[in-house]
């Protein structure tokens, strides 16, 4: 499927030309491919057919109540990691039996708000949590169903604030702890042993890590499913990486499937997946208009209205997104493009060959779907972009540009 290419000189998101998207509702501007989305869905869920997984959508990666709803529509669960994005989730009409709840720093109020709900399980980070759960299920009279997070000491050879599932950081417990935390968890009251979670880390773009980690905690699944009837699940996370840069290898994901899939079959727990930048990534780009071009003696600089704030992760993480004119243009040169923002950091490209434009054309910045908006701030008092969806030739504004009124709604002075 055709997602963001050139046609007649123009790039579309799937059939709508991106220069009426950027003149009807303004840039920077995210614009999103609800087909993009639904192929990557069902991708994965082929390719992992043999163990028919539950995959529940990251929804950290793009909460847009549109973009929840599309995978919720073909059949996904949610992946959620606070009160608010469960609250997202229901709002967009997400089953709470499909719906599992990570996170190291679950509040009561969010426990309870979730065991009201009756979510799948909780995933969880230590034995303090396990136990206020506990105390939350009994106050509310319900059972809470928890699967403990191993850190399985893996390196996904990915970027270090990314890294989750290493000794050093802060996410889930080593699998002896583990082991001792289940058997307290059993003896408490209105718990339930759901199962085992793990998450090493996101943009993998190799199968290996993913293989090592289900190979270390396939025996002491064994012996917890044989030991806790409770004990059904196996949610292996999420971290399965994209294409960002020309020329990068995504993984692959028949070989990603038959690295882990025969283990887990062998296993036989019911399978949960959380993928979110797999599902999102691609099917969303950030479309910004340049303002200036502006040349010294070592540097040519394009201003673009679009900044760290509305997409924070080349900022951030020094994370690398094709940039393409959305008018095929025929030159290129040496430049950064950067943002309006009172910062060095503000820049979404440094020294890279980039397309011949002038103040008004637009630019396009891709796989901007994960972790884009969703990371976006107000920082500089800059209101957040507006958000489209785009589905073969309609289009539909998901979510409004905020407004200057927006900025200090809620403030005094
Ligand atoms: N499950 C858990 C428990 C997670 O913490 C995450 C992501 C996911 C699933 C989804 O991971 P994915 O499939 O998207 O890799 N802001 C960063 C990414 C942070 C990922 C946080 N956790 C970025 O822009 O690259």
């Amino acid at each position: 499927m055709s997602t963001f290419e050139y046609r007649d000189g123009i790039i579309h998101a799937e059939d709508v030309p991106v220069t009426e998207l950027a003149d009807k509702y303004g840039t920077p501007l995210y614009v999103y491919s609800r087909n993009h989305f639904r192929a990557q869905y069902n991708s994965l869920k082929d390719a992992m057919a043999d163990v028919s997984p539950l995959i529940c959508y990251s929804v950290k990666a793009n909460p847009n109540a549109s973009v929840v709803r599309t995978f919720i529509e073909e059949g996904a669960g949610l992946d959620i990691v606070s009160g608010g994005e469960l609250y997202r989730g229901l709002a967009a009409g997400a089953d709470p039996s499909k719906i599992v709840f990570a996170g190291v720093g679950k509040t009561r109020e969010e426990i309870e708000y979730a065991l009201k709900q009756q979510i799948l399980f909780f995933t969880v980070e230590s034995e303090p949590e396990a136990i206020r759960i506990s105390e939350c299920a009994q106050k509310l009279g319900v059972t809470g169903r928890i699967a403990f997070r191993v850190n399985p000491d893996v390196d996904p050879k990915t970027h270090e604030y990314t890294t989750t599932g290493k000794k050093e950081n802060k996410f889930g417990m080593d699998v002896a702890r583990v082991e001792k935390a289940c058997s307290v968890a059993a003896s408490l009251p209105n718990l339930e042993l759901a199962g085992l979670h793990m998450h090493i880390g996101s943009q993998i773009l190799t199968v290996e890590p993913f293989a090592e980690a289900v190979t270390k905690v396939s025996n002491f699944c064994s012996r917890m499913k044989t030991t806790y009837p409770s004990f059904k699940y196996l949610d292996i996370g999420g971290g399965v990486g994209i294409k960002y840069e020309p020329g990068q290898r995504p993984v692959d994901l028949p070989a990603f499937a038959d690295a882990v899939v025969p283990p887990l079959k062998k296993l036989g727990l019911s399978v949960v997946m959380e993928p979110g930048r797999f599902l999102a990534g691609n099917g969303g780009v950030m479309v910004c208009r340049v303002q200036y071009v502006k040349e010294n003696e070592v540097k040519k600089f394009i201003i673009s209205d679009g900044a760290m704030n509305d997409l924070l992760r080349p900022s951030l993480y020094g994370s690398y997104h094709e940039i393409v004119a959305v008018k095929e243009c025929a030159g290129s040169a040496q430049a950064d493009l950067v943002g309006p923002i009172c910062e060095s950091g503000d820049f979404f490209a440094q020294g890279r060959e980039l397309p011949t434009v002038e103040e008004g054309d637009l630019l396009m910045l891709k796989s901007a779907g994960a972790y884009g908006f969703a990371m976006a701030s107000t920082y500089n008092s800059r209101p957040r972009p507006a958000e489209v969806m785009v589905d073969g030739s309609q289009t539909v504004l998901v979510r409004e540009r905020e407004t200057w009124e927006d900025l200090v709604r809620g403030e005094k002075s």
